[in-house]
């Protein structure tokens, strides 16, 4: 092996990036890579992108510009574009900005070794195809001495649902699903090394079938592991939600009351457009079903509003859905148009009339946050102290209910789960107090 070469990796988008971008350095690391959290002095920089939204693929460009100082002043240095954007626009990429070495498509980290080998010998490294190679079995192992007690665990990738505004069933390709047992054993290999709560990845994970009792039979075998404290899973989509996953809700105590399920718009003509293949009124049956089997769960979910023909009562009717299920937190994003999806050959709205819905919807949902944080003062929540604070003696960590909290504490408390009651709450954390 060479010496030590630093590799720098920035990661967009979702958690999956951040989950991939762990694996990548894992499989730089075979090469003689180490991170470093700056680019200036790195030899490799790897930028993990995101093609989600028009925002986000720009950003890229304006990134890779920036870099062109540091490849003037180390002609060794490559730079690599991994991820969506990668995914979306393969060798367009390097036309647009010929100092990129690299350009790796989501599918094809494991063989990121050899693109290694071929950029150091001066030439250019494509590879955007979809294997059928299962690229995490190839992966190095995650062994490592020790972790920080939360973590990410793919176990299904890619969408096959095609809603008509968005581009992951292109650059993530077809839902392929890890067996189970990889999945277990991984996990037991992240236990081993610290981690206390898991959360389970993939752009439709409740779809999960690489165990024969869907995700909830992999949460359930994860439920046996000793050590292993929360579970958690993201994201999921509502058509989706079997009887069994609402009940594992219900009853697997290490199962967070958490649930990140995006409905997009509260109007059918749109869903329809949208090719969401659910109505506002079925979403708000099951969450009422999912709340029947677990009462305290805080729910989130993702909007989008300015679609194609959006009309103002579209617009309204979406309104309503929020103030009927009540968001404990949310995200929302103005309908940006997509190269290659159905809705961008649609007529488009003026951005100033989605700008303006964004921000009612914004503060609706804003202010369902802070009523539901404000009803948590007086009570308590259990909290997995994740880091220090930036005031001494302080640490931080995550309820059950995902929100941020503050509390003071001993250093030995980090990795723990600790009661403490909300004595205070702002609107994107809650203060405690440890009992
Ligand atoms: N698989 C998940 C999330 C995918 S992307 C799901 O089905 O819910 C995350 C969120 O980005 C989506 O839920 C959607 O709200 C938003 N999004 C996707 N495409 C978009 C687009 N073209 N414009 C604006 N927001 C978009
Ligand atoms: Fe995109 Fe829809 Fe698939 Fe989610 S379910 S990743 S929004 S196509
Ligand atoms: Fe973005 Fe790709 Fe994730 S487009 S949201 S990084 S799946």
């Amino acid at each position: 092996m060479s010496a030590d070469k630093k590799l720098f990796i920035k990661t967009y988008g979702c958690q999956m990036n951040v989950y991939d971008s762990e694996r990548m350095a894992e499989a730089l690391g075979g090469k003689g890579y180490v991170q470093t959290d700056t680019p200036d002095d790195a030899d490799m920089i790897l930028l993990n992108t995101c093609h989600i939204r028009e925002k986000a693929a720009e950003k890229v460009y304006s990134e890779l510009g920036r870099f062109k100082g540091l490849k003037a002043a180390n002609p060794d240095l490559k730079i690599g574009v991994a991820g969506c954007v990668a995914q979306a626009e393969g060798e367009e990429i390097i036309r647009r900005q010929p100092m990129v070495d690299l350009v790796v498509g989501p599918q094809s980290y494991h063989r990121l070794p050899a693109m290694d080998d071929t950029v150091r010998r001066g030439a250019k490294a494509l590879d955007t195809d979809f294997p059928e190679d299962d690229k995490f079995d190839m992966l190095k192992k995650r062994k490592r001495a020790s972790r920080a007690p939360t973590a990410f665990l793919t176990v299904q990738e890619g969408c096959d649902k095609f809603c008509a505004f968005c581009v992951v069933p292109y650059t993530r390709g077809a839902e392929v699903s890890r067996p189970s047992a990889r999945v277990i054993s991984e996990a037991h290999e992240l236990v081993e090394s610290g981690v206390k709560e898991i959360t389970l990845l993939g752009q439709n994970v409740n779809a999960y079938h690489g165990h024969e009792g869907g995700l909830a039979g992999l949460i359930w075998e994860l439920d046996k592991i000793d050590g292993l404290e929360r579970i958690r899973f993201t994201t999921s989509h509502p058509n989706d939600m079997d009887d069994a996953l609402i009940d594992a809700h219900g009853s697997c105590d290490k199962l967070m009351p958490y649930l990140h399920l995006p409905v997009q718009s509260g109007s059918d003509r749109i869903l329809k457009a949208m090719n969401r293949k659910h109505t506002a009124e079925s979403y708000i049956k099951l969450i009422e079903r999912i709340r029947a089997a677990r009462p305290d769960l805080l729910l989130s979910g993702d909007f989008i509003v300015g679609f194609p023909g959006e009309t103002d009562e579209d617009f309204e009717d979406t309104m309503s859905l929020i103030r009927e299920v009540n968001y404990g937190q949310a995200y929302s994003f103005k309908y940006s148009t997509r190269p290659g999806t159905p809705a961008a050959e649609k007529p488009q709205l003026p951005d100033d009339v989605a700008a303006d819905r964004l921000q009612r919807l914004q503060a609706l949902l804003k202010s369902q946050q802070i009523a539901n944080q404000d009803a948590m003062v007086g009570g308590r929540v259990k909290v997995l102290f994740e880091k220090e604070g930036r005031e001494a003696g302080q640490l931080i960590g995550k309820s059950e209910y995902l929100h941020a909290v503050y509390a003071e504490a001993p250093k030995e408390a980090l990795g723990q789960v600790v009661e403490a009651k909300v004595v205070e709450s702002s609107p994107n954390s809650l203060a405690g107090v440890c009992l």
